[in-house]
């Protein structure tokens, strides 16, 4: 039974009347503690006349981790506020220990892509306990109300922007050839790989239920078809047991439905490798990283979903800033903000496990040859050095 504790903490802020970004807060405070079904808050940061901001990010070995990871950081610090930001190299553990630690440095509020979206409900406890606001950035985190916000890209459209692509670039519509096509998806603990499948198998189940899609291997399912921590080599060794096992000389292979960029690199190494067909096999990807550019210039895969992950932190930064002024945003962040892309708000759709968590979702894109030029390089996010070759300019 947990010992009464009489008396509560209730921080009042006043706050500036104006959206002031992470600059500390004039704090009047009427300190009380409230007890909580399971701990005690003991707010000991929000009144220590810094605002700290902590990154949690799942990895390096990603392109765009690093890119979201830098770019959060670089916002956050022209905001006043001070940052930690931590890469936990895709290990659950290390991440709950970065997360802890940014709790104990201070945070007020947490920046976070897990790695294992169902793993952090302990670690997120206690930093409901401390008073610490969390973001899931990205990747919906599971199992706890304690998540504030939710900050993606609509996760289930870039499956099916995979999935017609595929349709498109097959010419199936109309046509009563019988496909071949195997799928890749992606890690199975990224909650977000779930919505990228279930995108692509809604939009290919006419196909799949009047036969016209075989998938020679028989593996349709989520699991089966999963790609731990996205790993290229895990990719490229499962398609080849794959295509040794299913595609003799003269079985044809029409497209692999990769879920994400790391994935299709694996793919297009096996189908080198092992594809003893001479058609050219599509491929989808996701992230638009570099390598994969390459790829789609040459021809070796066929398309990527962009996600720009300046827009997806210019939101989580507008986010915190009003939620560090005490504010509770909701639609009207959008309008605040009048951000210069596309945005929505939805308190429905993103449901953890606990609750629906309110979300602000930005729109995925298709990138093939024809537009990639005007979507990555006039805009800026990549450039040729004078050698030609590409490189991030965020
Ligand atoms: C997902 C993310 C994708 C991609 C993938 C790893 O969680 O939403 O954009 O980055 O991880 O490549």
């Amino acid at each position: 039974m947990l010992k009464q504790i009489k008396t509560a903490f209730i921080t009042i802020i006043l706050f500036s009347l104006v959206l002031s970004g992470c600059e500390p807060q004039p704090h009047v405070t009427e300190q009380t503690t409230e007890e909580t079904e399971e701990t005690t808050i003991v707010d000991t940061h929000s009144n220590d006349g810094r605002t700290v901001v902590g990154i949690s990010m799942p990895d390096v070995l990603l392109e765009r981790w690093n890119r979201d990871g830098a770019f959060l950081k670089e916002q956050f610090a022209n905001d006043g506020c001070e940052v930690i930001l931590r890469f936990a190299n895709n290990l659950i553990d290390t991440q709950i220990n970065d997360i802890r630690d940014m709790i104990s440095g201070g945070a007020d509020v947490l920046v976070i892509t897990a790695v294992d979206g169902a793993a952090l409900t302990k670690v997120l406890n206690e930093a409901r306990a401390a008073n610490v606001k969390i973001i899931a950035y990205d990747r919906l985190i599971m199992e706890t109300d304690a998540v504030d916000y939710y900050v993606s890209f609509d996760n289930y459209q870039v499956g099916v922007l995979q999935a017609n692509y595929v349709i498109g670039a097959l010419l199936m519509v109309n046509s009563d050839k019988i496909y071949n096509i195997e799928f890749i998806s992606g890690d199975p603990v990224d909650n977000n790989a779930r919505y990228f499948y279930k995108g692509a198998m809604d939009t290919l189940d006419p196909f799949l239920e009047m036969n016209k899609i075989r998938i020679l291997s028989t593996q349709s399912g989520f699991y089966e078809t999963s790609t731990a921590q996205w790993s290229t080599d895990i990719a490229q060794q499962r398609l080849q047991i794959i295509l040794n096992s299913y595609y003799p000389k003269g079985t044809r292979l029409d497209a692999v439905l990769c879920a994400n960029d790391s994935t299709a690199l694996g793919a297009a190494k096996a189908i080198e490798a092992d594809y003893s067909g001479t058609n050219h096999v599509v491929l989808t990807g996701q992230d638009a990283d570099i390598a994969n550019i390459y790829n789609i210039i040459n021809g070796t895969q066929d398309m990527t979903v962009y996600k720009a992950l300046d827009q997806e932190a210019v939101v989580t930064v507008a986010l915190c800033s009003s939620i560090l002024d005490g504010n509770t945003p909701a639609e009207d962040l959008i309008e605040a903000a009048n951000f210069s892309f596309d945005c929505s708000y939805d308190t429905t759709t993103y449901d953890n496990g606990v609750k629906a968590v309110p979300s602000y979702l930005l729109k995925p894109i298709t990138i093939n040859y024809q537009n990639l030029e005007k979507e990555l390089f006039v805009t800026g996010y990549y450039q040729r050095n004078s050698s030609g070759l590409i490189y991030a300019t965020k």
